[in-house]
């Protein structure tokens, strides 16, 4: 049963950093599709890019799988392929909850693992769906690394992340608008969203587009494509050819 996120609802003496723990996980469904605007599209597309893409002999990689909500549309697309699916996460609460969501597709591997420190197997599809922005800016040049280094030629990287706008001046208009977005449709109060963002403050540091695809260009992406943006939320896909 999903739990509704009332995590913010009430008003707080003091807002602490936001945290994946057991709190957010138990709601963490409900709070997704109520905070990434087309979160349930970008799903079920990134299930898609994988079906077209996957080369047999190698691994799927599903990093920050949080739920294993992609690591499942992935395996549900691909049931005749029957895919090796690594989900990986840094948070127990989220794995373990995972591991229970996923019991039923034994070619779902879920590991409690830092990405920044996971040695990887040859892939041919790797996603990084609303991670980035919680990986420190510092160690997000090193991953990308990792990545092109671990995928196959032909294999490709799926990037999902909050952004902020490529022209500075914009990014308070988007971001007004997207809190709107969360007030109309996320039904979220005004004190919600307000304490939520305090929480987030420290923890998630997203960038520019312009920013991703010269990290991903640095990595040895060369011709990384934006396929699908809702306000301040894109969805990146990168080949190694
Ligand atoms: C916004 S959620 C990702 C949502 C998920 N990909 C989906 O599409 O449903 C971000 C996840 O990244 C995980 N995370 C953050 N830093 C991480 C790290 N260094 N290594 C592994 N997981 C990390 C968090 O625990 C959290 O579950």
């Amino acid at each position: 049963m999903t739990q509704i996120d009332t995590i913010f609802a009430g008003k707080l003496d003091h807002v602490e950093d936001f945290k994946f723990d057991a709190k957010v996980t138990a709601v963490f469904s409900n709070m997704i599709r109520r905070s990434v605007p087309g979160y349930e599209l970008v799903t079920a597309m990134t299930a898609v890019f994988a079906t077209g893409f996957f080369q047999p002999g190698t691994a799927v990689y599903d990093l920050g799988c949080s739920l294993g909500e992609t690591s499942r549309a992935i395996a549900e697309a691909m049931s005749e392929h029957n895919p090796l699916i690594y989900a990986v996460d840094s948070s127990p609460d989220m794995t373990a909850k995972c591991r229970e969501n996923l019991a039923g597709f034994p070619n779902v591997h879920v590991a409690t693992a830092d990405v920044c420190q996971l040695k990887f197997e040859p892939a041919s599809i790797i996603v990084c769906n609303y991670l980035i922005q919680f990986i420190p800016e510092m160690e997000r040049d090193n991953l990308f690394k990792k990545i092109f280094d671990a995928l196959v030629p032909g294999g490709l990287l799926l990037v999902s992340d909050k952004i902020n706008a490529d022209k500075q001046e914009n990014n308070p208009k988007f971001v007004r608008i997207y809190h709107l977005w969360k007030q109309i449709y996320g039904n979220y109060s005004p004190l919600e969203i307000k304490q939520k963002r305090e929480a987030l403050e420290a923890v998630q540091k997203p960038e520019s587009k312009l920013s991703l695809f010269k990290r991903l260009e640095n990595a040895g992406f060369a011709t990384p494509e934006l396929w699908f943006q809702s306000l301040n939320f894109a969805s990146v896909a990168a080949f190694k050819l």
